[in-house]
């Protein structure tokens, strides 16, 4: 098996990302062959170095200042956290839960941030309990609730606030800010906000954040968001008269996944970067500010590879279905389902035929008894066997983690990393037993 063309993303992602050792196409050192046989499939791969170089070049891309914040909710296995707290991360929470795999990880509470909408007192009393680092209110109850919480717990609540844009400065996949939104306080509403959070003797203010999309692929967007935080931060500093803490400039880096996608201009946006701190040096709103970015999908997305093998192949008025051994109930995502309006496929390949180029088109299908349970359509690959292992690329970010894992019933997938020329199981396959202890 030769190297593939660098014809499709798929390909592109297969030269740049994985390698050939006698004629095998291999995560990091290994063979996806001896993976699947030695860890069974459906199978979630992901390889370390490429967690590295996406963090190296992150590092690389924002000013010092700039904090980074792992996005637990994209991928929460404990491996990938004490990865991220080895680096010197914080971490950015949505849940009590992810606040309670966070800490069990090792991380300190005070290296921690809680943001999304419809925060329970039962989670603002656990992570205030322990002493978070902040929260991130998204509403004015919300700001009344942490306080009250805070007062009855006899501490201080450290709240910065996350404000919904009044422009369209953004444009990602999926749009959270700029329009009518459950995120965040409206900026029309933010003086508001700040005169009740200035009013609770129990809540320190920190700062702001802001987030407006996510799967942004220009930098150019990117850019405007993060030059509107420091416009809204100025607003804040004139209200206040005290520097702020934070700037939170949110996530949303994204990655290809459907063809005609690049990577996203990182040299650009550094310089455009340095340019906008280098404007903000002497600004006394932003004196000692500690600026965070918090992307989860760039960081751990292009990771990731779910390999599943093909069961069946059959024909139907016409149209060949690939059946293959996982589908939508380990990786949403990929069937199209979490948030595309129109399906497209993930970068597919099949790693029994890497080389050759597609002659016929088919589908690949899961073992859910709904249409919805498709992996790819109109795939054009070499036709696979029954047995070949296929992969969907970029699938280290809300995959098994974004995925109704419980849907029907089928074993969850497990997950392996590989590093440093060895592979670990981060998480194991679900058992049978473990399904019928879920009834009880
Ligand atoms: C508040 C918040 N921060 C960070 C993220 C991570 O976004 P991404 O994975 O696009 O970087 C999200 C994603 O929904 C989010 O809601």
């Amino acid at each position: 098996m030769s190297v593939p063309l660098k014809s499709t993303l798929a390909q592109t992602l297969i030269v740049d990302n994985f390698s050939f050792k006698n004629h095998e196409c291999c995560v990091g050192d290994i063979s996806v062959n001896t993976l699947a046989q030695k860890y069974g499939t459906p199978l979630f791969v992901y390889n370390l170095n490429i967690m590295e170089t996406q963090y190296q070049s992150l590092r690389k891309t924002f000013p010092l200042k700039v904090n980074i914040y792992y996005s637990v909710k994209a991928n929460p296995n404990r491996r990938f956290l004490e990865f991220f707290l080895s680096k010197g991360c914080g971490l950015e929470i949505a849940s009590g839960g992810e606040f309670a795999q966070v800490l069990q990880s090792g991380c300190q509470a005070q290296h921690i941030l809680f943001a999304g909408p419809g925060k329970t007192d039962i989670e603002l009393e656990f992570v205030l309990s322990k002493g978070i680092g902040e929260i991130h209110a998204e509403s004015l109850n919300e700001i009344r609730r942490i306080s009250s919480i805070a007062a009855r717990l006899n501490t201080q609540a450290k709240v910065a606030l996350r404000v919904n844009p009044n422009e369209e400065a953004q444009g990602g996949a999926m749009r959270m800010g700029g329009k009518p939104s459950q995120f965040g306080v409206d900026e029309e509403q933010m003086d508001e906000a700040i005169d009740l959070i200035q009013s609770q003797p129990s809540i320190e203010f920190q700062g702001i954040h802001l987030f407006s999309g996510t799967q942004i692929l220009d930098d150019g967007i990117l850019m405007n968001q993060y030059k509107k935080a420091m416009k809204i931060g100025k607003r804040v500093f004139l209200k206040t008269g005290m520097p702020l803490h934070t700037v939170d400039f949110g996530g949303g880096l994204g990655i290809p996944y459907f063809s005609g996608e690049a990577n996203l201009n990182l040299p650009r946006l550094e310089e455009h970067l340095s340019k906008l701190f280098l404007e903000i040096e002497n600004d006394p709103a932003f004196f000692q500010t500690r600026f965070v970015v918090e992307p989860g999908r760039f960081l751990v997305g292009p990771a990731g590879t779910y390999i599943v093998q093909v069961l069946d192949i059959k024909q139907s008025r016409g149209k060949t279905y690939v059946l293959v051994d996982g589908g939508m109930n380990h990786h949403l995502a990929a069937s199209g389902n979490l948030g595309q309006v129109i399906k497209k496929n993930f970068p597919i390949v099949n790693f029994n035929q890497i080389s050759e180029e597609g002659d016929k088109e088919f589908e690949v299908v899961g073992p859910l008894c709904t249409p919805l349970d498709t992996l790819g359509r109109n795939v054009r690959l070499p036709m696979p066997k029954i047995g070949d292992f296929l992969g969907i690329l970029q699938s280290g970010a809300y995959a098994r983690t974004a995925s109704p894992l419980g849907f029907l019933s089928h074993l969850t997938p497990p997950e392996v990393v590989v590093w440093k020329g060895k592979s670990e199981l981060i998480r194991r396959r679900g058992t049978f037993e473990d399904l019928v202890h879920d009834l009880r």
